[in-house]
């Protein structure tokens, strides 16, 4: 039994969905870990394009389990809204398909006014979030003040928890706006009759794990955000509230380690990120542009632009060390197709002085320039390659260089957004 787990070895938007859409099929269980509907996962099949922010990837294939982990901070109108949009176009979404950990966290309407009213202060203390409530969700949780599914068994106890939760806040932040069109009274009634309906899907996830492995069944851990946007070992502060590299599995969905036998690093063949934060490759020129245009680089949640620039290898050896990938998946590699040449960055110079580690340290990230060598580009439209052999010599080159930088094959390489647009390398590692 072969449990895989697939997670950004970037800053976000890497293409996991695809991957997770892709492999699902194989297995018994899709499960989401961390994050929220901060998430945008895009798949892309049959010419028809989904967008996926809380559900797990896996919901196109009839036969697969999607579960929404104890990890995972879920806003319930968010998620009714993304069961609605799926089931209009002919998903079904049933408490069989769709489980939510009854310790999972809620997100509730107090969390988005929170994050939001911090965000639109001005200087230092932006960090360009989604704006949904993440991680005031996410403290609350920490600081043992959330609410979650399992207080909800009793729904006289979840309105009791959420009053009280609202009335501290209110003591606090009593004076943000947004706040005033959300009193008490909307709060509990919208809420409990969201989270009702959610009900039918919450299950005890720990149990219904521990005895799809005994009985050797499969799973697919679909992580959301990335390893940089982690909060332990991402670009701090600018990150997200979770653990989002693989490390966030296990607290995540309730397995143990020893659950988890491949991984996949999913990473784009250059470099996007959104929101503020260092990014030492980052382009401001013609080539940013294009990449952003070629790539359609916008976010898939809130339709930001992304910054773009070269793949970072010094970054991307970093997050190997954290992950141990079994393979990286290079994905987008047809957006870099009209290059003349491409860069990747193999080393910092900081202060005069060449380093190869990822500074933990925010004002050396933002002080680092990047090391570049440069490669001729292939100047051929990759969309129709399905085979690796079939790829442009100097395509190869350029991805031959990434694995021996980072000491991990690359398995994967997507073409293009549509599921059929991927060529397998080493089929056996997705077996
Ligand atoms: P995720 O958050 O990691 O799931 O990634 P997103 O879905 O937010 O962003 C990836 C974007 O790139 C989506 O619009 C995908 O449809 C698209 N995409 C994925 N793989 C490829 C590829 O190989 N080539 C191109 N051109 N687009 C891709
Ligand atoms: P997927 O799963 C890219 C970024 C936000 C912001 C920071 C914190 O689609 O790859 P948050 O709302 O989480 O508190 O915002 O993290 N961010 C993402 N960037 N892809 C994502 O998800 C992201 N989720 C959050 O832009 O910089
Ligand atoms: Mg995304």
């Amino acid at each position: 039994m072969k449990n895989v787990a697939v997670a950004g070895a970037q800053w976000g938007d890497e293409g996991k969905g695809k991957v997770v859409d892709i492999l699902a099929e194989k297995f018994d269980y899709v499960i989401r870990y961390q994050g929220g509907h901060n998430a945008g996962h895009s798949v892309v099949f049959g010419g028809k394009r989904y967008a996926l922010h809380v559900l797990p990837s896996g919901i196109f294939h009839a036969d697969t389990v999607n579960i929404v982990g104890n990890g995972v901070v879920v806003d319930p109108f968010a998620l009714l809204k993304e069961i609605e949009g799926m089931e209009s176009k002919g998903i079904s979404v049933t408490p069989e398909r769709l489980k939510i950990s009854d310790r999972a966290h809620i997100i509730l309407p107090y969390h988005g006014i929170i994050d939001r009213w911090r965000e639109s202060g001005s200087g230092k203390r932006q960090i360009g979030t989604t704006g949904r409530g993440i991680g005031p969700a996410y403290e609350w949780k920490a600081s043992r003040r959330g609410v979650r599914f399992c207080d909800a068994y009793d729904m006289g106890h979840f309105r009791q928890r959420v009053e009280y939760e609202y009335t501290a806040i209110r003591e606090i932040y009593g004076d943000m706006d947004e706040l005033a069109e959300w009193p008490l009274s909307r709060v509990l009634e919208e809420s409990c009759a969201a989270v009702a309906r959610l009900m039918p899907h919450v299950i005890d996830s720990v149990y219904e794990l521990a005895e799809a492995r005994a009985q050797g069944k499969r799973m697919l851990f679909e992580g959301a955000q990335a390893t940089l946007l982690d909060v332990d070992f991402g670009t701090y502060p600018y990150v997200t509230s979770s653990n989002s590299c693989l490390l966030g599995i296990t607290a995540g969905a309730g397995v143990p380690p020893g659950a988890i036998q491949r991984s996949i690093g999913i990473c784009k063949a250059y470099t996007t990120r959104v929101g503020k934060g260092p990014f030492p490759t980052e382009l401001h020129d013609d080539t940013g542009t294009k990449l952003r245009d070629a790539g359609h680089e916008y976010g898939t949640t809130t339709g930001r632009p992304r910054r773009c620039g070269w793949l970072d290898l010094v970054a991307l050896k970093y997050v190997q060390h954290l992950n141990d990938f079994s393979t990286l998946a290079i994905m987008k590699l047809d957006v870099m197709d009209s290059l003349a040449e491409v860069k990747l960055c193999v080393g910092y110079r900081l202060d005069g002085e060449e380093i190869t580690r990822f500074p933990a340290a925010l004002d050396a990230l933002d002080r680092v320039e990047p090391i570049y060598k440069t490669f001729p580009g292939w100047q051929t439209p990759l969309h129709e390659v399905r085979r690796y052999d079939a790829l442009p010599t100097e395509a190869k080159n350029y991805l031959a260089a990434v694995e021996r930088f980072i000491g991990c094959p690359v398995g994967l390489v997507s073409v293009g957004p549509d599921r059929e647009q991927t060529i397998f390398r080493h089929a056996d590692l997705f077996n």
